[in-house]
């Protein structure tokens, strides 16, 4: 799969994100400071599997079912976890990636925690995370 970039926003207070969700390619515009976990659910690309959709930490880094892989423009990672996930080539989580460049993302298509990932859910919750 090759992962383009994403291109530059005109907007000083969004950045593009681009989604691959198994098969097709999303643009998205996000504003700055947003989780990118929360940009992904307002979209409906969920990182999760069907069990993991309603079973999560809510964006709190502790479960770790909202990994997804990050392009090479990726933020250096801050939270414990994502640190160690980095080190090793794991996936990140994506509730502790604040959106603050463009940036490139591949939801995991063969993901298995509990179940396959699912396309098209998104959450109620009210959290920003
Ligand atoms: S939602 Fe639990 S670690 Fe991200």
């Amino acid at each position: 799969m090759t992962c383009p970039s994403p291109t530059p926003d005109a907007s000083p207070n969004t950045d593009p994100v681009r989604v691959h969700d198994e098969s097709t390619w999303h643009q998205l515009t996000v504003p700055v400071g947003t989780y990118l976990r929360r940009a992904l659910l307002r979209h409906d690309l969920s990182p999760y599997t069907r069990r993991t959709q309603s079973l999560n930490c809510d964006g709190r880094g502790l479960c770790a079912t909202c990994g997804v892989r990050l392009g090479e423009n990726a933020p250096s990672p801050t939270h414990r976890p994502n640190r160690l996930t980095a080190q090793y080539g794991s996936p990140r989580l994506s509730c502790q990636i604040a959106v603050d460049r463009p940036l490139t993302v591949s939801l995991r298509p063969n993901k298995r925690i509990w179940g396959a990932r699912v396309l098209g859910a998104h959450e109620d919750a009210d959290d920003s995370r």
